[in-house]
């Protein structure tokens, strides 16, 4: 029973000075849960277990870890699984966002204290790929994600219907007075139609296609229902590929290169992904001390066409797009625009597990290069005195008539102000008005919540206005829709231009310019700097308190700045 080999149970032995002993303990305690010396003398794949009754977007735990336990098995392995935090965007407060860093770090921390020589991350729901995938970057170990999948969508009243643009879309009609409190229950009974995740192309299901992309999941991992046998059996795959990642030694840093996360970007454009995604990706390159250069976004944005017609950007849902090909087809008409040497976690290059995928037929939910849904990507980034590092739209979203548009400021002060006037009847605000919300960016709220996509004044709503130009430093929902600039840079909470905004001031937005711009002389702009009483966020305690001190800006990915390598260039907040 020598410790030497540094595989399997016999790695990251617990301190007891005596490494034999270490050993000996752990074999002796393992072996109290019915294991055997050949099960033991396997190589070991961890897995993830995010199953909550929080979080009903990872409904289908048991059956995933079953699969995945059957495929590492399959391959000679042995799987075990541990749990790790678990994040629903609708029960995690104040928003999932302020949670993910700590994910993260938790996931990552327990990849490093137990013994396992691959893990197996299962997540879905919109944070938990994302922390995952910073915590597998962070831990060097072979690393496969698997996804929960989409759930099934719904029907009312005839009309088909899933979480959640739909649930805006009647939120908005309930607002409006459009439809009664009895119908808007009996749609809440039908939006959420099976566990899974949402089943439009909001952050869980961009993050799955981004996840795919980039090489961390096996081929055709992405799109299966969470309740299908599709999704069963990749994660069956999911297993054996954890398995075979072990001989090849398969870390994230070897698959995260420079070129897997432009792919990432031309998917993220392609697909008319959640604005989130940026953020995610930011934050994961930064791992790597890979930078995501938004003006190189910028370029890809206009050379990149939307393919997938889903909601929000289109009409079709999650289970359509699987039934369409899902990403293996859509890397293949992506494929002109692809670094097609990228390597995956199935060992085999992007361009061989494309070639590899099953023929084309004909459906319409996936289009060619020929014939796309939106001409220019989903996103576009813009720049100007209001966004000095950057701001984004997600314009195959947004209304076409509001890209360009010059209107006066409505500002709300923070979330509270928001929610305490937004519906006032007296409140000055008129159609062509662009509504502004100050201090919602990562410190501001904190956390970042996805509260940028604001409500139309209910006065407004009633009128019949459905969109806006709303103007924010946090994020939106990846299922919602309207002309909404997201992620200004840097926020108001540490001094950013958005913080001197008042309302009546004018502000013009230029989506095919890239230019967001407040139209007040820089003289003004340095006086109501000069006289600005602002206090920066802090905490006296705990996780709040380390979240304030550590993160960095949406520009950087949210991530808290000690999470980086070392030496990694950041931008003081
Ligand atoms: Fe979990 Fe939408 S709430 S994916």
């Amino acid at each position: 029973m020598s410790s030497e080999s540094k595989s399997g149970l016999r790695q990251g032995l617990v301190s007891y000075g005596d490494q034999d002993f270490s050993l000996f303990l752990r074999k002796a305690f393992i072996k109290g849960a019915g294991f055997t010396e050949d099960a033991l003398s396997r190589p070991i794949v961890g897995i993830t277990n995010t199953g909550s009754g929080f979080n009903p977007c990872h409904g289908n735990m048991p059956q995933l870890i079953e699969a995945v336990k059957r495929g590492v098995m399959l391959a000679g392995g042995l799987p075990i699984e541990f749990p790790t935090i678990s994040l629903h965007e609708s029960f995690a407060r104040p928003t999932s966002m302020f949670l993910r860093n700590l994910m993260a770090m938790e996931t990552e921390e327990m990849i490093r204290a137990q013994p396992m020589d691959a893990v197996v991350l299962i997540g879905g729901c919109d944070k938990t790929v994302p922390a995952q995938l910073m915590a597998a970057a962070s831990a060097e170990l072979p690393a496969v994600q698997l996804i929960t999948g989409s759930m099934l969508t719904g029907a009312h009243a005839g009309t088909r219907v899933g979480a959640c643009t739909d649930c805006r879309r009647y939120w908005a009609k309930f607002r409006a007075g459009e439809i009664d409190q009895q119908e808007i229950d009996a749609v809440n009974d039908q939006l959420v139609a099976s566990v899974g995740t949402c089943s439009v192309m909001g952050t869980a299901s961009t993050m799955a296609c981004v996840t795919e992309v980039l090489g961390l999941s096996v081929a055709g991992g992405a799109s299966p229902p969470a309740v299908s046998a599709d999704r069963i059996r990749a994660a069956e795959s999911t297993g054996k590929a954890a398995v075979a990642s072990i001989a090849r030694q398969l870390t994230p840093k070897k698959i995260l290169t420079p070129r897997a996360f432009e792919n990432a970007l031309r998917v993220l454009l392609a697909i008319g992904g959640s604005t989130n995604a940026l953020i995610h990706l930011t934050a994961l390159a930064g791992r790597l001390g890979i930078k995501i250069d938004l003006q190189r976004l910028d370029r890809f944005a206009r050379e990149t066409p939307v393919l997938v017609d889903l909601k929000p950007s289109g009409q079709h849902y999650m289970e359509d797009f699987h039934h369409a090909g899902g990403m293996p087809r859509l890397l293949r008409e992506l494929k002109p625009l692809l670094h097609l040497d990228c390597l995956t976690i199935s060992g085999a290059s992007l361009g061989e597990q494309i070639d590899r995928g099953p023929a084309p037929f004909a459906q319409s939910v996936i289009r060619p290069l020929s014939d796309p849904i939106y001409e220019q990507g989903g996103l576009a980034v813009l720049f100007g005195n209001l966004a000095p590092l950057g701001a984004i739209i997600k314009q195959s979203a947004a209304r076409r008539e509001l890209m360009q548009h010059e209107g006066r400021a409505v500002v709300f002060e923070n979330l509270q102000d928001m929610a305490a006037r937004i519906d006032a009847d007296d409140l000055d605000v008129q159609a062509h008005d662009i509504l502004v919300l100050k201090n919602i960016g990562p410190k501001g709220a904190p956390g970042m919540p996805e509260a940028g996509a604001l409500p139309i004044p209910r006065k407004l709503a009633r009128q019949g206005v459905t969109d806006m130009v709303r103007i924010s430093d946090g994020r939106m929902s990846g299922t919602a829709a309207g002309t909404v600039v997201l992620h200004v840079s840097p926020e108001s909470a540490v001094g950013g231009p958005l913080g001197l905004v008042q309302t009546g001031d004018r502000i013009r937005l230029d989506v095919a310019g890239r230019a967001i711009s407040l139209l007040v002389e820089d003289k003004e702009l340095k006086r109501r700097q000069e006289c600005q009483a602002f206090a920066r966020p802090t905490a006296e305690r705990g996780y709040r308190k380390l979240f304030l001190d550590a993160v960095l800006g949406a520009d950087e990915g949210a991530d808290f700045h000690f999470l980086r390598p070392p030496n990694t260039e950041t931008i003081p907040r």
